[in-house]
């Protein structure tokens, strides 16, 4: 159990929310323990009709802490937990809706390759440091990003790190609407309204239809896991997150 991750349902709908704003939301081992049972558990309710990934009001989420890969740099082994959340992600059969606002670093960002619908504020900055830091990209996103925006923007984003802005990631397939900061919430809840309020056998038909089988997905998900688990060991991973931690402010 860790209060750093928040889950309530209201209704329908139920949001998951990342509740560390100190360090930005960079989620620890026990935050994606947390998140993976609320999307797992979610399946058993039936009355639950649609998840709403939220963060804070000044960030969404900064990757994973890098702290923690400093740790699993040592140990040599990539976080039993954070692939089980993607995997947990990757088979979700309810609708994904994620509302963002500030930084979605890292998985702050392949998690949202992973939604039906996203709203962002207009101050929200998409990034994928991945490659800067010695790593390569996960939660599949090194096969969702490049079949989303084609592969010269994937590029881009996942391997030089180029950052989009709000109407950048819109442009490139990854928000839906961008709305003022501080309508975020209230936009993505009602989004989630709207998506519970349809027939749900049939949303699940249709997004099964959409998404296809998951196993490619979870199949990318664990390749990439092995290729990060051997960079997490490597002299540029432990130097960039080294220099990270040590950062003057
Ligand atoms: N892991 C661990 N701690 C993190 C973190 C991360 N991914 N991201 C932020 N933090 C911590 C900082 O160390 C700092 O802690 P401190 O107050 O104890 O010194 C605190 O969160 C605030 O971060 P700060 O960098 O001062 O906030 P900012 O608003 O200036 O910048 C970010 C926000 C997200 C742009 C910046 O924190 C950042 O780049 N974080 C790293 C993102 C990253 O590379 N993630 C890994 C992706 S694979």
């Amino acid at each position: 159990m860790t209060d750093l991750v928040l889950v309530s349902d209201d209704g329908p709908v139920r949001t998951i929310r990342m509740n560390r704003p100190d360090k930005k939301n960079a989620l620890t081992l026990p935050m994606y323990e947390a998140m993976a049972d609320a999307i797992e558990s979610a399946h058993r309710e039936a009355n639950l009709r649609c998840l709403l990934i939220a963060g804070a009001p000044t960030v969404f989420c900064a990757g994973n802490d890098i702290g923690d890969f400093l740790m699993m740099a040592g140990g040599g082994a990539l976080g039993e937990p954070i692939v089980r959340f993607l995997h947990a992600l990757a088979r979700c059969d309810r609708p994904l809706v994620a509302a963002v606002q500030g930084n979605a670093v890292g998985v702050g960002t392949t998690m949202l390759m992973h939604c039906d619908h996203v709203v962002a504020g207009s101050t929200a900055r998409f990034a994928t440091p991945f490659v800067g830091l010695g790593l390569v990209p996960e939660a599949a996103s090194s096969l969702i990003a490049p079949r989303l925006m084609g592969h010269a923007r994937a590029f881009a984003l996942l391997v030089m790190g180029r950052p989009l802005n709000a109407e950048e990631a819109k442009a490139a397939g990854l928000v839906n609407t961008v709305v003022a900061p501080e309508a975020v919430e209230d936009e993505a809840m009602k989004a989630a309204r709207d998506i519970a309020a349809l027939p749900p056998e049939a949303v699940r038909a249709s997004r099964r239809l959409m998404r296809g089988s998951p196993d490619e997905i979870v199949a990318r998900i664990d390749e990439e896991a092995e290729a990060f688990k051997a960079r997490l060991k490597s002299a540029e991973a432990r130097a960039a997150f080294e220099a990270f931690m040590a950062r003057k402010k």
